[in-house]
């Protein structure tokens, strides 16, 4: 007897197939003399229907002993569903309980928790309906990624989490010590003397990959980091956290449409994938999370994403008929709401914003010739906002060494980025998207701390 994954059974198991099968119990349903299991073991939605009947040895200490939650090893025979809703079902030989769960105190029970509920039992929550759903879909995303860039000819760089350059120049930072911080050692000005630390330099933890994957792509040429990324904005939105994942390619010799090109596919791509491999589940978020859900990744992969740049963008933000909180005007940040009337009211789908002014992004980005903008774009997505930043980048050495000091940055920390411009510089351009809220535009979770396993906010950072 092999033991097999539920997705399978489900989807080819054939009657009189004999099968062992491991999982959690979610319901347990007692008849005369027999009862029903639904065991899953976390491959897909559905569980697979268990009938346990009294022959089975030891039937009535396991049926006292079995609840929801417990975990079981079930072996027996597939035979067809007389039921409905399941194609096949187990007949139990014999069943193995691993684990029993306190029936009194076990929080998961049958009825629709509050995802801010499920939040306290992190440790718990991804055996539901909805939080197994994500974290499959979060899965699938994360392969198709790599699928993606990967058939492009595209190295995955593993780039530092540890680092002493803040790429975005937002002050954003989460600072690493091994100091002992009751005895902090002091310089003769009073302030932190971190040439004695780990590092001899203050350190921090990375808010991007890109500096170091600019390094690489002027070796490589293709290149994508994927791995976490830290940010201390002390932001309590439903689309911030302090630690999130983000998919960062950069290529050579690529200018913003090039940039603007791979976003676009890149996405299309995922969404079909997801489409793919998770039916089910993106199924059920239609049904129970968001209706707009299939609506929106049919929309995502069909339709061509709207280009503007920021100067357009802002005229049509000041015409708009809806009142906004915060005000609008050429040289502001948009804010999430600008951004969402632009994707979700106005184009009706993705739309990509390039071209914004200088003062409001990083130094790195690429001069225009009248110096007012920079070659910078936004994904911004209906009901998200601002999903993917990019920008072609700055490959004149005199250009970035004006740029870095205009910014307020010790050029000396820069020295290796600026050798890149001395060394066989090219044009080149990359982006930055965030995994999470990726996620959360594809499900239609609402907030964003109910598609990472452990979100990290202001304030919680438990289990
Ligand atoms: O726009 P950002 O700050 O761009 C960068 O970090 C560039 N260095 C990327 C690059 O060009 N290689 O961040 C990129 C994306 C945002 O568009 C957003 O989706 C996500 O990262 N993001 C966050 N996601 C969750 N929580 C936060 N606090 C986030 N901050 C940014
Ligand atoms: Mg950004």
């Amino acid at each position: 007897m092999t033991t097999a994954r539920i997705k399978h059974i489900l989807k080819d198991g054939q009657p009189g197939d004999e099968l062992t099968i491991q999982g959690w119990v979610r319901t347990k349903r007692d008849s005369k003399g027999f009862s029903f299991l639904e065991v899953n073991d976390g491959s897909s939605m559905s569980g697979l229907q268990v009938v346990v009947d009294g022959q089975v040895p030891h039937y009535d200490d396991l049926m006292v002993r079995i609840s929801t939650g417990a975990s079981v090893e079930v072996a027996g025979r597939l035979v067809a569903s007389p039921g409905k809703g399941q194609r096949v079902e187990m007949q139990a030989a014999q069943v193995t309980l691993y684990g029993e769960s306190d029936a009194a105190t076990y929080p998961l029970q049958k009825k629709r928790h509050s995802f801010e509920f499920l939040r306290t039992i992190g440790h718990l929550r991804s055996r539901t309906n909805t939080l197994g759903a994500v974290f499959r879909v979060r899965n699938a995303c994360a392969n198709a990624i790599h699928e993606f860039f990967q058939a492009r000819d595209f190295l995955w760089m593993h780039t530092p989490i540890l680092t002493a350059s803040d790429c975005e120049g937002a002050g954003e930072l989460f600072t690493v010590t091994s100091f002992n911080l009751d005895k902090l050692p002091k310089s003769e000005d009073g302030r932190v003397d971190f040439s004695q630390d780990f590092f001899c330099k203050p350190t921090y933890l990375t808010v991007s990959g890109q500096l170091e994957a600019e390094i690489m792509a002027m070796a490589f040429a293709n290149v994508y980091t994927f791995g976490p990324t830290f940010r201390a904005e002390n932001s309590n939105t439903s689309r911030h956290l302090a630690e999130f994942w983000m998919v960062e390619p950069e290529m050579a010799f690529c200018d913003l449409e090039g940039n603007m090109d791979l976003a676009e596919d890149f996405l299309k791509f995922i969404f079909r994938r997801v489409l793919e491999d998770c039916a089910d589940d993106m199924e059920f978020f239609n049904q129970r999370i968001d209706n707009s859900v299939l609506a929106t990744a049919d929309n995502i992969i069909n339709s061509e994403f709207e280009r503007i740049t920021y100067s357009d963008a802002i005229k049509l933000l000041e015409k708009a008929d809806k009142k906004f909180e915060y005000p609008v005007s050429w040289g502001l940040d948009m804010q999430s709401e600008h951004e969402r009337y632009l994707a979700e009211d106005y184009f009706k789908k993705p739309v990509i914003v390039t071209d914004y002014p200088t003062e409001i992004k990083a130094f790195y980005m690429r001069l225009s010739d009248d110096e007012k903008t920079v070659a910078a774009m936004d994904v911004l997505a209906p009901r998200i906002g601002e999903i993917i930043g990019g920008s072609q980048r700055e490959e004149r050495l005199a250009v970035l060494e004006r740029r870095i000091t205009e910014a307020g940055l010790p050029k000396e920390d820069y020295w290796w980025y600026l050798d890149l411009r001395r060394y066989g510089t090219v044009p080149h351009a990359g982006f930055g998207l965030g995994f999470e809220r990726l996620v959360q535009f594809i499900t239609g979770m609402a907030n964003i701390r109910d598609v990472i396993p452990f979100p990290r906010t202001p304030d919680n950072v438990e289990f």
